[in-house]
């Protein structure tokens, strides 16, 4: 184990499996201690006996949370606030995709719930513990899927026409905006906030829809491959200034032009905060 995150805390959401898995065993082989967000005990539960198995004397925590209904993401953020006085990282890692429509508890698109609207409420609602720990950073794991998304906001609950795939583009475009309207926001308060793509990665997100990628495993990335460059935006003391950023393979890539966009991203955030019930002007 080396030491560079000692005396560090780290929440990783989606940590029962594929990336974020990856993502809190090499955290906490770098001896943070790291709070494993999972909505199923029992996977949670395998994810930190891997881990311990990996990582003798590893420091993780499971919190129980389902992300696609916003009481859930209330009740994770207040364990983490329970659990820990101090919060150096935020990963916002859990992910979905979903072929066809779903709605979530709250009546709202689950791929849109659970991919934006979640890791939305989660920083906002852990924002000032964050701000306490400063410096802190805040990663969100987008994707270059968001090339191919388009915020449609006069049907962003994909009620009109349901197209699984627009909506996880959609969603993960609306990761990049949160993220450049995010660190607008937090800037002065030693807050990072940086966004990343993970590439083509072997886990059930891509395999369970579909499953003749399998055949292309050898050619994908493993999740542990994946996890780098959240794993470089967590630890890099090179990146503790950097944000509203989005990396691929640890350096800083060039979004799509939709995901520069300041008014849609300034929109989308009023809009979430409206379907959260946060204060959207903070
Ligand atoms: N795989 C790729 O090629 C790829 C490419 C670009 C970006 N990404 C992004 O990478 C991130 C991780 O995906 P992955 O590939 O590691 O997929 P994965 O293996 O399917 O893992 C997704 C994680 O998110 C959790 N999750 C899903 N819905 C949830 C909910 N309602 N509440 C709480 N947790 C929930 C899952 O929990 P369960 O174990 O309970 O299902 C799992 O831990 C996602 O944000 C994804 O969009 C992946």
């Amino acid at each position: 184990m080396t030491n560079e995150l000692r005396d560090r805390t780290v929440l990783v959401t989606g940590a029962s499996a594929g990336i974020g898995r990856a993502t809190a065993a090499q955290l906490a082989s770098m001896g943070a201690r790291v709070l494993l967000a999972s909505r199923s005990r029992e996977r949670g539960e395998a994810a930190r006996a891997s881990i311990a198995e990996r990582v003798p004397g590893a420091s993780t925590e499971l919190l129980l949370a389902d992300l696609a209904s916003q009481d859930g993401v209330r009740s994770l953020a207040a364990q983490v606030l329970t659990a820990t006085d101090r919060l150096d990282v935020l990963i916002n890692n859990a992910g979905v995709f979903t072929r066809g429509y779903q709605a979530t508890p709250d009546g709202l698109e689950t791929q849109f719930a659970v991919n934006h609207l979640a890791p939305f409420l989660l920083t906002n609602l852990l924002r000032e513990r964050l701000a306490e720990s400063a410096p802190a950073r805040v990663i969100t794991v987008s994707s270059e899927a968001h090339k191919r998304g388009r915020i449609d906001f006069d049907d962003l609950q994909g009620k009109e026409r349901y197209n699984g795939l627009k909506a996880y583009a959609q969603s993960k475009l609306a990761n990049l905006l949160f993220n450049r309207e995010l660190a607008r926001r937090l800037g002065g308060t030693g807050v990072t906030s940086n966004a990343l793509h993970p590439g083509v990665v072997a886990t059930g997100l891509l395999f369970d829809s579909f499953r003749p990628l399998k055949l292309l495993r050898p050619l994908l990335r493993t999740p542990e491959q994946a996890a780098r460059t959240t794993i470089c935006l967590a630890a890099a003391p090179a990146l503790e200034r950097l944000t509203g950023l989005y990396f691929i393979d640890c350096e800083p890539a060039r979004p799509s032009v939709a995901a520069r966009d300041d008014a849609a991203a300034r929109r989308l955030w009023q809009i979430s905060a409206e379907l959260t019930g946060i204060d959207g002007r903070g």
